[in-house]
């Protein structure tokens, strides 16, 4: 399988995690990595070229800090420009069909913070949830989150623990050995690689 990494990250020249996280992907066979900052500096998303892109992947990551417990604003843009009726959804827009949809994301907050009834009241899924949403609309198949969480204070080998995690989950789809029915009983991505 084909993956189309679109990375959002708005001042990535502060970035740590994501620096790390990110770092050689662009280098690896059947990885097309995709910095949305970098292509649109003035948000003028070019949507054909975006179609083009997506069609001629198999697997669609979002990739990005968890910001204001959403996306950065880029990829709400590039949604609401790329994902256009009658060519992602509607009775004639099935050009994504079947495709694997899954977001990748760094949050400030740990885990244990993401529970109802704890400081942020919500689990990632649930916060997630109208991206994954979208992706079901859009005749994806969608699968857990990959989390990183409690950025602010992690430490560099924290970062490269994950960042394997990663590398593992990538190779799994560009080697065709990832197991959808399995990857889908976990709440995070990182649960299942870390099980296999
Ligand atoms: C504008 C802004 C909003 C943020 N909102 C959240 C949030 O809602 N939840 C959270 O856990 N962290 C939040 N954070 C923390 C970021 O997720 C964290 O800094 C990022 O994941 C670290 O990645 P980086 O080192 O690549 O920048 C926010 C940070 C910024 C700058």
């Amino acid at each position: 399988m084909k993956v189309l990494i679109l990375f959002a990250h708005p001042a990535f020249h502060k970035s740590k995690v994501n620096k790390l996280m990110v770092e050689g992907l662009s280098e690896i066979k059947g990885i097309t990595f995709h910095d949305l900052y970098q292509e649109y500096p003035e948000t003028d998303i070019d949507v054909k070229h975006e179609q083009k892109l997506l069609t001629e992947h198999d697997v669609i990551i979002f990739q990005f800090p968890v910001f204001w417990y959403s996306t950065p604003s880029i990829l709400k843009e590039w949604q609401d420009l790329v994902l256009e009726h009658g060519w992602a959804f509607g009775s004639k827009g099935n050009e994504l069909k079947g495709k694997l949809f899954l977001c990748s994301v760094t949050a400030g907050g740990p885990k244990s913070a993401y529970q109802v009834g704890s400081y942020h009241n919500h689990t990632i899924n649930q916060l997630l949830s109208p991206l994954r949403q979208t992706s079901v609309l859009c005749k994806m198949n969608p699968l857990p989150p990959f989390v990183v969480h409690g950025s602010h204070a992690i430490e560099e080998y924290e970062i490269q623990t994950h960042k394997n995690e990663l590398l593992k989950l990538l190779a799994e789809f560009t080697n065709n050995n990832f197991s959808y029915a399995d990857a889908i009983k976990y709440d995070y991505l990182n649960d299942y690689i870390n099980k296999q």
